[in-house]
């Protein structure tokens, strides 16, 4: 339903993504999951017709957004990171004006997408309101009930939860649910913990390419193998540090692109466990490079290096 087929994009000579492609089929809620300007949205624009690819096919129910772009769009919702709301507006007047360009024909019909729009977003009690007067949570449903109106088959939703609180991103995570089993549903995120507890399938994007598709359990098996483990130890800094860079699977060197570090010898597990002695230094060093924090880095805007390559 929802197709990207080897998707680039240049900005003035710079690839915001390369080779991007994946599928969404109904009934399947897809994360589109990567640290920010991985290149998401640019990807979401693009099958959203915003913009044409520099090359690659993107294609909605089988149209070409380029070639045929009003048979892709009247197929097609899309809820932009910061959709475009009238605050003077009220939330029905903004929706009946959205039916309106989407060709829903006839007064009836218009109210009957409109009040279908705000049940499904959970905004029928807010019908009457002023834009300006929403929260953000009620805010991004009414981004949500605009891409809904017309009841596509296919939603590109962009970071619906950004800026929710818990509860709100709860609320939105059920109401994508619950679009997701009739509809294919894309929809993007930069927390791995958002899209688990959402998608049946995830594509991670990393500069602008995909590093893998998955269901969220086993990605978040590969993205979190490790712990972390924080050593005391009595020793010179330096012999200490010396003693861990030579122990197998420590810490990398600089400049060498060794493998994660699996686990600490036995030899330097002694020597971490040996007790203080009177005038020895203290140290607490971190086992494991700084990028390899299993669980963090997605989140914090790096995608750990386990997860390159592999499908
Ligand atoms: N209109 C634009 N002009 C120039 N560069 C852009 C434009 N839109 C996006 N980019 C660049 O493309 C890359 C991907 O951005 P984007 O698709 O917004 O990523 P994400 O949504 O994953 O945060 C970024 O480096 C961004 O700066
Ligand atoms: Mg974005």
């Amino acid at each position: 339903m929802i197709e990207a087929r080897q998707l680039a994009k240049l900005f003035g000579g710079r690839a915001a993504i390369e080779d991007v492609s994946l599928g969404v089929a109904p009934g399947e809620v897809v994360g589109f999951l990567g640290p920010n300007g991985a290149g998401k949205t640019t990807t979401l624009r693009i099958l959203a017709g915003v913009f044409p690819p520099t090359s690659g096919q993107a294609l909605i129910d089988g149209h070409d957004v380029v070639r045929a772009p009003l048979a892709a769009r009247r197929r097609l919702g899309y809820a932009p990171e910061r959709p475009a709301l009238h605050l003077e507006m009220t939330v029905a007047a903004l929706l009946d004006f959205a039916a309106g360009m989407k060709d829903v024909g006839g007064r009836r019909a218009r109210r009957a997408a409109v009040e279908d729009a705000l049940g499904r977003a959970a905004l029928a009690e807010v019908a009457a309101r002023r834009i300006g007067t929403l929260s953000k949570g009620a805010r991004q449903r009414l981004g949500l009930a605009l891409a809904l109106v017309g009841d596509p088959p296919a939603l590109l939703l962009d970071e619906p939860t950004a800026g929710l609180d818990p509860e709100q991103s709860a609320d939105m995570r059920r109401l994508i649910r619950a679009l997701g089993t009739e509809r294919a549903v894309l929809v993007s995120s930069h927390a791995l913990a958002e899209v688990e507890a959402l998608c049946d399938r995830v594509v991670i994007l990393h500069r602008g390419r995909v590093l893998s598709a998955d269901t969220p359990a086993r990605l978040a098996a590969r993205l979190r193998p490790a712990s972390r483990v924080d050593v005391e130890a009595a020793a010179p800094a330096d012999a200490l540090a010396a003693a861990l860079v030579d122990a197998r699977g420590g810490p990398r060197r600089p400049g060498h692109a060794g493998e994660r570090p699996r686990a600490l010898p036995r030899r330097a597990r002694a020597r971490a466990r040996r007790p203080r002695r009177a005038g020895g230094a203290r140290h607490r060093e971190r086992l494991g490079p700084p990028r390899a924090r299993p669980g963090r880095g997605l989140a914090r805007g790096g995608v750990p290096r386990s997860s390159r390559g592999g499908g």
